[in-house]
């Protein structure tokens, strides 16, 4: 197999990775922003309004939705006139600049206009996962402080409205004919009732954006704070490494509550003005394909997942949709496989390109680009304008080909700004100036890309090697008693960590200390030494996430014998 595919596009928007290396300069970046001559800042206007004055743009999509039940098409002029009318909304229940606005919905037009009304008023915005159940709304809500919630009915039973003394009122999408509680009020009659205009509030570029909670590996989630000035690097971002051009249309398959939906699934589209779709409600294989046939996606930036089920399911997808709109797909969020990217080349006729960052960078950080050879397997090299590295426990940069820590110099323009109301997590970061550490192991070959090997919480540390305990987990699948396996390092006061394995046995098989012992003996025989686990503890189920991964927070709390 061929271990470096040429470039996807040499007509690409960027088509020399070094020379833009070289003369890159944000400041460049900065002129292409209505602020850069008027000083009036506000990303909602460079967003929407400026497109909505523009005639060339005007009637281009800024939201093409579609769902079982609902489609709707709204231009950026439509947008300019529905966000101008959520603002006003705003401003009559007594929104400040600065105050805490959350969206808590399922994928609907409403997400969207919200998003947009927030800025409008200089609110700090704050995007909640649909998914997430009572006690993590009521975390999340607490910590900000929030004073106005967009939710439906429904959702509204997972917000504990009166245990949160900040929030004043709740904004009820599609409230149709339910009796209102005090605090309570419509979305339909607030905005119906709404004027179109509204003078926008203009910001300093280090005024806050919004807040995205991130669970953390450990503990209570962390507000990851971002500002207005992140637009430098959504733009650049979705120039150079998304492809857009004019005429694209994009679909970035997260949600608005994930990061890259917030910044790739809505901010960096609009500020391209290009046509932007979303699609929403619960869809399996087939509402992938039938949405990029239907609405011709040029540009699709989706997860490995969703790749990985399609090339199971290749010829089903070949024998029924027309794919070949697509021009250029990328991926994030998890390893990408080799073999995928070779097959998208073969079956899309454009391999994907893996991208890397975090809901701290941002922004993309470290990416293929359609401009660029690419190395399968690799998620690809810094952006332009941003140094990355890999450094040691006392953030020293290492040779190539050496595991260590992923990190980035300190200061691009979308770089996290705090962890709300937690100074001593956000300069946990950056305890290595001028790195920004991401926690993420990795290591860069000769020619410069990057292959990330995992979060460093995978791994552990013992006598003073580092171990992946997927690794282990893996080889103690292979014993014939066990049906599934879930590793730790558990804090040891003579060798530091020791690990420490929880395993499910598969049925007719009851735990014992010899079964134990011959688990150890297995592992000895087979397998290194150093994978050998110390403590082995017999569970019922070992803890897994929606995305297959061992919870391995709950293996901690089990190995500290503290609550899970
Ligand atoms: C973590 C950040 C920013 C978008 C997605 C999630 C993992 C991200 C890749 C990639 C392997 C990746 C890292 C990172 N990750 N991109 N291309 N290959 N892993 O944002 O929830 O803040 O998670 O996602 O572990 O630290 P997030």
């Amino acid at each position: 197999m061929e271990n470096v595919l040429p470039p996807a596009n040499p007509e690409a928007n960027l088509r020399d990775y070094s020379k833009a290396c070289q003369s890159f300069d944000w400041k460049e970046v900065e002129q292409e922003f209505s602020w850069h001559l008027t000083g009036k800042v506000n990303i909602a206007y460079e967003a929407i309004d400026r497109h909505a004055e523009d005639p060339t743009r005007c009637h281009r999509y800024c939201l093409i939705y579609e769902d079982e039940n609902r489609r709707e098409r709204i231009t950026y002029h439509q947008m300019r006139d529905l966000s101008n009318k959520f603002a006003n909304v705003l401003k009559k229940l007594g929104v400040e600049k600065g105050d805490r606005v959350f969206i808590f919905l399922p994928r609907c037009p409403e997400y969207y206009i919200a998003m947009a009304g927030c800025a409008k008023v200089g609110a700090i915005l704050s995007p909640l996962f649909e998914d997430l159940m009572e006690m993590a709304v009521r975390e999340r809500l607490r910590d900000s402080g929030a004073k106005v919630l967009v939710t439906t009915p429904k959702m509204a039973a997972r917000v504990p409205f009166t245990e949160l003394p900040d929030l004043r009122n709740i904004i009820l999408v599609g409230s149709g004919n339910i009796v209102l509680r005090p605090g309570e009020v419509s979305w339909e009659e607030e905005i119906a009732r709404a004027s179109y205009d509204f003078e926008i509030e203009w910001m300093d570029l280090e005024d806050p954006l919004y807040i995205i909670y991130t669970s953390g590996s450990t503990g209570k989630p962390k507000g990851v704070l971002h500002v207005h000035r992140d637009m430098v690097g959504y733009l650049i971002t979705a120039r150079w490494v998304l492809d857009l051009r004019d005429d694209d249309r994009l679909w970035t398959t997260s949600e608005p509550g994930w990061i890259t939906g917030t910044v790739y699934g809505v901010f960096a589209p609009w500020l391209c003005g290009v046509d932007n779709f979303v699609r929403g409600g619960r869809f399996g294989l087939e509402g992938w394909c039938r949405s990029i046939e239907s609405h011709r996606i040029t540009v699709w930036y989706s997860s490995p997942t969703v790749f990985m089920r399609m090339m199971e399911q290749e010829k089903e997808i070949a024998e029924q949709c027309d794919l070949s709109s697509l021009r250029h797909i990328l991926s994030v969020g998890g390893p990408l496989p080799p073999e995928v990217v070779f097959w998208a080349r073969r079956f899309f006729k454009t391999p994907i390109h893996d991208t890397w960052w975090m809901t701290e960078t941002g922004m993309i950080m470290i990416a293929n680009y359609p401009g660029m050879p690419i190395k399968p397997g690799s998620i690809g090299k810094p952006f332009p304008g941003i140094e990355a590295a890999i450094v040691d426990d006392h953030g020293k940069e290492v040779p190539p080909l050496t595991l260590g820590d992923l990190a980035i110099k300190k200061g691009w323009p979308a770089m996290m700004r705090g962890i709300w109301r937690d100074e001593k997590r956000y300069q946990e970061y950056f305890s290595h100036e001028p790195w920004y550490i991401s926690g993420d192991l990795a290591y860069m070959d000769d020619d410069g890309y990057f292959y990330f090997q995992g979060r460093e919480d995978y791994q552990i540390k013992v006598d003073g090697a580092m171990i992946s305990t997927t690794e282990v987990e893996e080889a103690l699948r292979g014993y014939p008693a066990v049906a599934d396996a879930g590793v730790v390092g558990q804090p040891d006061p003579i060798r530091g960590t020791v690990i420490m394995a929880f395993i499910a046995l598969k049925p007719g098989f009851s735990p014992s200390g010899e079964l134990q012992e011959e688990i150890r003996e297995f592992m000895r025989r087979y397998f290194s030494r150093r994978l050998v686990p110390k403590e082995i503890e017999f569970r019922p189920e070992i803890p897994r996430g929606e995305d297959g991964a061992v919870v391995r927070r709950v293996l901690k709390a089990w190995a500290l014998g503290l609550p899970d």
